[in-house]
């Protein structure tokens, strides 16, 4: 028998979308707001889960205390109030798009979850726009 189990978390970080190659009117184009040169910021919400066969001793497919820590200390300590494309190295060349931080914090977590255990990222930039990232 497999479950998915779920954790949700939060973090506010500044971002800017643009292609370097592009002048200004054409990042404007294409990214809109996002691509304001002065940056700005979302409340990112996120729900990390994980999906496998549930443990016949403990009951539980992955404690999910040590699923919340593990968002803590690889997630929020690291994005929270950041600005992404300063200060986060993988965003150095990379534009901080809601699905490369999905990809991002999967990278950041799936080292550290049993590899029996299937991960799952889904980020909200607003209430209503949100990615899924699940490896693939
Ligand atoms: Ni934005």
């Amino acid at each position: 028998m497999k479950a998915k189990v779920s954790r949700k978390a939060h973090f506010n970080a500044a971002h800017r979308l643009f292609c370097p190659d592009w002048d200004q009117a054409r990042n404007q184009e294409v990214f809109g707001k996002c691509s304001n040169p002065n940056f700005h910021g979302h409340n990112y919400e996120l729900i990390v889960s994980v999906t496998g066969p549930i443990d016949p001793i403990t009951g539980f497919v992955m404690d999910l205390k040590v699923l919340k820590d593990l968002i803590q200390t690889e997630v929020e300590d690291v994005l929270d109030h950041k600005n992404l494309n300063a200060e986060i190295p993988e965003f150095a060349t990379l534009n901080p798009t809601a699905e490369n931080i999905a990809v991002v914090i999967w990278n950041k977590l799936r080292p550290h979850l049993q590899s029996a255990l299937e991960l799952e990222v889904q980020l909200y930039e607003t209430p209503r726009n949100y990615v899924t990232f699940n490896g693939l």
